[in-house]
């Protein structure tokens, strides 16, 4: 890690912490300076890339101040898994129904709006697709996937810094298909999976389908997966797999660092637990410095990556893809006796549309438009919502975690914003046994307009009427 950065990650933390609060001025240039013994070039550098991630905003001639939105600490209360227990989570239902709801706004869904999405060379790209190669768009593609799909993906990861092989890669129809054929090929009914709390409620769905027992590891805030708690809990139960998502988890946003991930890599392989990363929000860090998979630090073939094109093209094509060297034969094996395979045309298309545009231009307005969103609703929080409301910091993905006051309901606060067709996540969902019932997660993939904020002042009033 840069020096700068290293700067940066400890401002970060005391941000997400609380301990510099909003409205805070951040420690003079010369004083981080003199405290870390660093040049003011490097000092600024790290002012800098809080600012480019929204976290801080400079004033002429007065310093570097913390934005003047809520940050949230750990929670101290963070529930604790004492054995493995099965998921008993019943509160999905009603999720599954809101995607049907006339002009729901959808704060409840981690999506990119299609307004900042590729949509017309997308459209393009399934057009020429189906022209040029009708045989193949209507018949089965193979069921590893579609070769120059393959070969894409392989050659966005080796852009990234982490090898990979075409040869690795199977297609699925998206990141949840890619979790469930990796969890049905490394474990059997009855063992043990670690996850992340909490975490997204589609790994706890997979893990429940299997009769998998879960075992959890906090996801923190600022700094993602709780590496020396990991250790404890593998040391103590014999765990099978790992699913983690390092890069911007969901709900927290929590960023687990470099030196956190290798420490994880290590101690699974110690282990012999098996590690199933979601890297699916790893494009959208919002500063733009793509952090790493963890695959990039496995040296043993224990790693089974997940990723997605869902929350950077477009998430009705189902085009996901898995990588775990070991595993290939037996993955593309499990995809088969899926599904065959994943829908030829979209397949076609995605692969055509990175062979001629890639990635990263696209991604960059995403990454800008995404981060000035994030900043926007958590100004407009701290603004409107009752005080002691708390609010995650991310520095990327697509989510916002708020935390209510004493005497908050998230699901309450759901079902009332929902007679309002304002559509929120309440905080039970993403806890296996339907722990967080004082928080709500918001989805920040939304442009900001007159009508998001008028939403997120009628959350606030409907927040306070709670208390
Ligand atoms: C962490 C995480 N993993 C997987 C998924 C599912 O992604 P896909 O649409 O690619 O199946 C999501 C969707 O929200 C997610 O947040």
């Amino acid at each position: 890690m840069l020096l700068y950065e290293t700067i940066a990650t400890g401002l970060r933390r005391q941000i997400a912490q609380g301990t510099l609060r909003a409205g805070e001025r951040l420690p003079s240039v010369r004083q981080l300076a003199q405290a870390h013994q660093i040049s003011p070039a490097t000092a600024v550098q790290a002012c800098l890339q809080l600012e480019r991630e929204g976290l801080v905003q400079a004033r002429p001639r007065s310093g570097y101040f913390v934005h003047a939105a809520p940050s949230v600490a750990p929670r101290a209360s963070a529930p604790r898994r004492r054995a493995p227990g099965m998921v008993s989570n019943p509160a999905l239902q009603e999720l599954l129904e809101l995607p049907e709801r006339p002009g729901l706004l959808p704060l409840h869904a981690a999506v990119a709006d299609p307004s900042l999405l590729p949509h017309a060379a997308l459209s393009a790209a399934l057009a020429r697709s189906l022209r040029r190669r009708p045989t193949a768009a209507f018949d089965y593609a193979p069921p590893q996937g579609d070769p120059a799909l393959r070969r894409q993906v392989a050659l966005r990861c080796e852009q990234i810094g982490t090898p990979m092989t075409a040869d690795e890669v199977v297609v699925t129809a998206g990141a949840m298909e890619a979790i469930s054929l990796a969890l049905r090929t490394v474990t059997a009914p009855g063992d043990v999976v670690l996850v992340e709390t909490p975490t997204y409620y589609g790994i706890l769905q997979a893990v429940a389908a299997l009769r998998l027992k879960v075992l959890e590891v906090p996801s923190r805030l600022g700094d993602g997966i709780d590496v020396a708690r990991l250790d404890r809990l593998l040391q103590q139960t014999p765990v099978r797999a790992a699913v983690l998502v390092p890069n911007f988890s969901n709900p927290t946003g929590g960023l687990t660092s470099d030196a956190d991930k290798q420490a994880i890599v290590e101690s699974c392989a110690r282990h012999g637990t098996v590690v199933i990363e979601d890297d699916i929000y790893g494009e959208l860090a919002w500063s733009g410095q793509r952090p790493l998979p963890l695959r990039h630090w496995d040296t043993t073939g224990n790693v089974i990556t997940c990723g997605s094109f869902s929350k950077t093209l477009a998430p009705g094509l189902r085009v996901g893809w898995l990588a775990g060297a070991g595993w290939t034969e037996a993955l593309t094996r499990a995809k088969y006796f899926s599904s065959c395979s994943s829908a030829s045309l979209p397949q076609l298309a995605v692969a055509d549309y990175l062979t001629r545009h890639g990635l990263e231009r696209h991604l960059r307005k995403l990454r800008r438009t995404v981060a000035d969103n994030g900043q926007r609703m958590r100004d407009a929080i701290a603004r409107h919502w009752p005080d002691g409301t708390r609010c995650s910091a991310p520095s990327g993905g697509l989510s916002l975690w708020l935390q209510l006051p004493p005497g908050g309901d998230g699901q309450a606060l759901f079902e009332a914003a929902l007679a309002e067709n304002i559509g929120i996540s309440p905080g039970t969902l993403f806890s296996s046994r339907g722990d967080y019932g004082d928080c709500v997660r918001l989805s920040c993939g939304l442009p900001w307009d007159a009508r998001l904020d008028a939403a997120l002042r009628r959350l606030g009033a409907l927040a306070s009427a709670q208390l």
